[in-house]
This record gives C-alpha cells, structure tokens and sequence, in this order.
C-alpha cells in the first residue's frame, strides 16, 4: 500500500499539465483504477485483513485525490503567472496620438458666408456642375457669338462623332443657378449659392477649379441701394471690422447696370490688411438683374426686380486667413492642410455679427 501511495503523489508531484494529471487520477482512483482493483480484493480477505486494509484503501483515496486537487490549483496558478509575465501592459506609456482631419479653408469660408447671408435672409441653392450651353450662356443673355464665352475660357465636354447635340460644359460662373432658381421658386426670392466654377487658367491667382457665391435678391422694389448695404454689411461681418465698398460701373450680359466692386484695404510690406487704408481691391462682380435674364427665368421683368452679385470665394479665403498662393488649396499637401486648416468643431469667426 506504502508503495502504491509513494508512486502516485510522485507521478502528482511531477504532472506537467492538466492532461496528465487526468491520466493519473484514471490510473489511481478512477472507476477501473490500481484502488479500485485492491477495494474489490477486499472480499477475498477475513473479515480481521479487511477491517485493516479497507480503512487504509480509503485514507489512501482521499490522500490521493487531495494531492490532485491541489496539483491542479498549482498547475493553474503556474499558467497564469506565465501569461502574466508575458501578456503584461505599461500602462504609463504616452498614449499614440491619433491625427485627425481638418476643414479646409475654403469649406471654413463657405460655411462663414452662409451663416451671415442667412443672417439677412438667404436661403442656400444649389444646381449641377456640369452645365448645358443655356443655363451658363444663353439664359444669361450670352448668345452664341458673345464675346463672354471665349473670355471665359470654357471647358466643353466631349461628344462622340456624328452626336450633333451641343456640348455641355463645366459652369464657368455659379450665375446659372440664378435661372434655376427662378425656375424653381419664382419671385421673390432671396438666395446664396456657393460652388465650384471652372475656367482653364493657371497660376498664382488663378487655377481651372475654383470657388464662388453667387447671390440673387428679387422683389417689387428691390434697387442697387439694398445691393449696396447687403455686401457692406457682409463684408464688415467676414472680415470682423467695417470695410467701406467702392462700386465701378462695369459690364456683365446678365445685370444692367452692372458693376464691380472693391473693398477697401491697405498694403503693407508686401501684406494686405482689409478694412483699412486707402487703397482698394476688386473681389466680385454684380449689378441689377438684366430683364431678358428674368425672362429667360419666367420672371416678369415688369413686376420685379432685383439684384445679383458673384463673389470668389477662394480670394476671400486668402484675404481673411493670409493664404499667398491660391494653387495650395487644391495640393491636397497634408502639411498645408494642418496649417491652414480649421478644427472640426471650430465656430464661424464672426468677430463683429451683424449690426442691426
Ligand atoms: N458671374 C460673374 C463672374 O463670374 C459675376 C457676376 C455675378 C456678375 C452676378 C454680376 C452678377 O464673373
């Protein structure tokens, strides 16, 4: 009996895993086990062996059924002290910085204008980019031999051979957005429309995308007065200070009369400050709805009137945020982008609000 105890709690002792100690406990105390075996010799024996060996058959059972419970607690503490030594985590390191995108300046500016004009009552309208000949040109009193088309350096779309339909083209202005307008609200009516237009130039001021606002005001008895006032009162609410407006008669198809407007500002080394100074800086055009563009909108030029104006967005952008190279904008260079980007949750820097 001494024997068979010495060689099960050694096997225990030894046991590398949790298979084995399975192996073990089969071998020594399960149904068809080593005691097992020697508990049913005990009818073999008189009753006086018995009354001596059952006990022990017993103590040595539970002597060897305590060792592999114990065994297996220490197996198991043994495997997490190994997964604890390796699986370990330094929880003081610095955490890995996750770098999150930016709002382009010009995104920044759009929202920026859209807030003040819907401040004075603009609703925002939208229409596609790729346009047809009608609504960039003939609607807005650009015929077909009118000098504006080749000014504008237009890109027409390609039609395959023998396909006589005319050419779409990529908007040149976001002025077609003025007749869809009308088409689809009628007068009066009062909207902003920023967008990309498209024209085939590049350089430093100029790239073949870029970005405008156009504006549209009807009603009985809208004049330049009103035209007037909305872009001043626009321009002091983006640039956060009063900025004078300076009108110079000028020509455009679809506004008579029609005009071009500065803002007032002042050069400094090389740097321009907006809202000071004495000199003067062109950034849109506008003028009084020409009568044949609001018919050409079904609008009765009889009835109402009104204002236009198309302001270049990316300019403003410049001026108000002191961008030098209008090309940047569109590098998608991540380095420019976290310089001159704004953060998500950044407000629209309307330093001055408008007066009232
Ligand atoms: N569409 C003109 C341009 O792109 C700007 C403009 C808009 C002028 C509305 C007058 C009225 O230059």
């Amino acid at each position: 009996m001494d024997d068979l105890k010495a060689k099960y709690l050694g096997q225990i002792s030894e046991a590398a895993d949790e298979d084995a100690l399975e192996a073990i406990r089969l071998a020594a105390v399960g149904k068809k086990g080593e005691v097992a075996l020697k508990m049913r010799e005990l009818g073999k024996m008189t009753p006086e062996e018995r009354q001596v060996a059952g006990p022990a058959l017993n103590a040595l059972k539970n002597e060897i059924n305590s060792a592999l419970a114990a065994k297996k607690v220490a197996l198991a503490d043994a495997a997490l002290d190994e997964r604890l030594k390796t699986e370990w985590l330094d929880v003081t390191l610095p955490g890995r910085a996750r770098r999150t995108g930016s709002i382009h300046p010009v995104s920044q500016v759009m929202e920026e204008v859209t807030a003040i004009f819907a401040d004075m009552g603009f609703a925002v309208a939208e229409g596609p980019q790729i346009e047809t000949d009608w609504y960039n040109f003939d609607a807005l009193n650009i015929p077909g031999h009118h000098p504006a088309r080749a000014e504008m350096d237009t890109f027409y779309t390609h039609r395959a051979e023998g396909d006589n339909r005319p050419p779409h083209v990529l908007r040149t202005h976001t002025s077609p957005v003025q007749i869809r307008s009308m088409e689809k609200t009628g007068a009066p009516i009062r909207i902003i429309c920023p967008g990309r237009v498209y024209r085939a130039d590049y350089d430093q001021t100029h790239t073949p995308m870029f970005h405008q606002v156009e504006g549209l005001a009807l009603g009985k008895d809208i004049s330049m007065a009103n035209l007037k006032w909305v872009l001043e009162e626009f321009f002091s609410a983006f640039f956060g200070t009063h900025v004078e407006t300076r009108f110079r008669a000028s020509h455009f198809p679809f506004t008579e009369p029609s005009a071009e407007v500065d803002i007032q500002c002042s050069w400094e080394g090389g740097t321009v400050k907006v809202g000071e100074g004495d000199d003067w800086l062109e950034v849109l055009g506008s003028g009084m709805v020409h009568p044949k563009v609001l018919e050409a909108g079904g609008i009765d030029p009889n009835e109402y009137q009104g204002f236009a104006f198309g302001i270049g967005i990316d300019r403003l952008a410049m001026l108000k945020y002191g961008i030098p190279d209008l090309r940047a904008f569109f590098d998608s260079d991540l380095r420019w982008l976290r310089h001159y980007g704004f953060a998500a949750l950044d407000q629209p820097t309307l330093h001055g609000g408008l007066s009232r």
